[in-house]
């Protein structure tokens, strides 16, 4: 008798390469306090983001529902459910920074790169950021590019992107 491609009766479920890493990396956070958040940070230093379809994996290792995996997730905005993108623009939309003309830097940013606060460029390749406090707060507007902190920043800045 033969058997349709679709009947896994007789199979056993295949984990891929990828998520015994994932399984194997966050295992030893499963019995610490908090350890779901430190899972979670891991996983994206680890892969760059926490791809959904891995959450299964994570509830599974921490014996949670899908649901609470997602619900802590969605709740912290560092953590990224998307590959990122090749550029990361981050500008200080705080107190300090506002003070220090970070509205019309914002706004000659966003004129720049043809993009809003907190999106991507159409080619996928820039994501802008607003963010609330870089450490620069009296060398204002701040803003981060890949990681390197520009204080005084200006919109000749994005000059260190290249594309
Ligand atoms: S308020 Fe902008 S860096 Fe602190």
């Amino acid at each position: 008798m033969s058997t349709s491609p679709h009947d896994f009766s007789n199979r056993e479920l295949k984990i891929s390469d990828k998520q015994q890493a994932l399984r194997d990396g966050i295992a030893p956070y499963a019995s610490q306090l908090g350890g779901l958040i430190r899972a979670l940070h891991w996983v994206q230093h680890k892969f760059g983001y926490i791809n959904p379809e891995h959450y299964v994996d994570i509830a599974d290792v921490f014996n949670l529902s899908v649901a609470e995996v997602r619900g802590v997730v969605s709740f912290y905005h560092d953590f990224r459910t998307s590959p990122p993108p090749k550029h990361t623009i981050r500008i200080c939309q705080a107190e300090a920074c506002q003070a220090q003309g970070v509205r019309a830097l914002t706004e000659a940013v966003e004129e720049r790169l043809n993009t809003k606060m907190n999106s991507q460029t159409s080619d996928g390749l820039i994501e802008l950021k607003a963010v609330y406090c870089l450490g620069l707060c009296s060398l204002g507007p701040s803003m981060e590019i890949n990681g390197e902190l520009i204080a005084k920043a200006t919109v000749k800045d994005l000059e260190r992107v290249k594309r």
